[in-house]
């Protein structure tokens, strides 16, 4: 088995082949002069299974179309089988029309995957909020895994929290708020959300009195930090004594660290699915333990 990460999760793909008791194959990746990607493998893949790493984030467009290009370059050389992970997937969102005329984004992002070849594609607490089933979209096997436990596991690391509410800020966070209390052993609830701008939502709470509690709030993404705040807002509203939060990818966009610090989280955790100033905790036990289990895997 061999890893192979792209530019976005090199240091991922590092502590994933570490893990695995191996080391990250080398990529040559540089533009030509008019701006071109060149990419070259520089390792002898032929006969071998691989594993490709490469969160599309931030510079979605190019990410991707470097991943196509590093799995459809390990196909032509030889390798057996490649599995792909793809830790933060950007374009989950846009899987339906919303208005008349818009791209089916997610499904041509399947199709683009689908025809450069991958065996089954990982991804990590994709935002899968419509289309549940991702494989039958893209017509490949896919598995979407979670760092919920990952990050619970952390934040009770810490001692922080005293016998933890978990909160989701909506319902689609339901999932990622049950696997985190599952964890910790804790009750958990989800807010209601409405979203009125890319940037402003307003949550309120269901059932769940945060009065006196220590609360963790999970959720897949922080973007712009709007969802986070005002969950927070409301649980001091409450009464709640402490707020922990904790994501999957911190894409921190703008100045959404600083405002959910201003609302008065003590902390604000997420992974390396999208490396950067909270990503403390790593999801390359995660991947790799998914590797381990891979069914007729070739020995390393
Ligand atoms: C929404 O459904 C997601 O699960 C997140 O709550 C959302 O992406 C967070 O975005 P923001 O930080 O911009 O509120």
């Amino acid at each position: 088995m061999i890893v192979v990460g792209g530019s976005s999760c090199q240091d991922l793909a590092s502590k994933v082949a570490e893990k695995l008791g191996t080391k990250a194959a080398r990529l040559e990746i540089r533009r030509f002069p008019d701006g071109e990607k060149y990419l070259r493998v520089l390792e002898d893949v032929k006969g071998d299974e691989v594993v490709v790493i490469q969160s599309i984030h931030h510079t979605p467009d190019e990410l991707l179309f470097e991943y196509l290009l590093i799995v459809d370059a390990l196909k032509d050389l030889g390798a057996k089988k490649v599995y792909s992970f793809i830790p933060y997937f950007a374009y989950a969102r846009q899987d339906e029309r919303f208005n008349a005329g818009e791209a089916l984004s997610f499904r041509t992002v399947g199709k683009l995957i689908k025809s450069v070849g991958t065996e089954e594609l990982f991804t990590i607490d994709m935002h899968q909020h419509r289309v549940l089933k991702s494989s039958e979209v893209f017509g490949i096997p896919t598995r979407d895994l979670s760092a919920m436990p990952l990050l619970a596991d952390y934040v009770q690391a810490t001692g922080e929290l005293d016998h933890p509410l978990v909160i989701g800020p909506d319902a689609d966070a339901e999932r990622w708020a049950k696997l985190a209390a599952d964890q910790l052993k804790a009750d958990y609830d989800v807010f209601e959300k409405k979203r009125l701008s890319s940037e402003i939502v307003t949550v309120k709470p269901r059932k769940l009195d945060a009065k006196g509690r220590d609360v963790l709030i999970v959720d897949d993404i922080i973007s712009t930090g709007g969802t986070i705040v005002e969950a927070t807002k409301v649980l001091f509203a409450q009464g709640a004594r402490k707020v922990i939060v904790a994501c999957t990818h911190p894409i921190l966009a703008g100045n959404a660290l600083e405002k959910i610090r201003q609302a008065g989280a003590a902390q604000i955790i997420g992974t390396d699915t999208i490396p950067g100033p909270i990503s403390f905790v790593s999801v390359a036990p995660l991947i790799a333990q998914t590797v381990r289990e891979m069914p007729n895997r070739v020995p390393l």
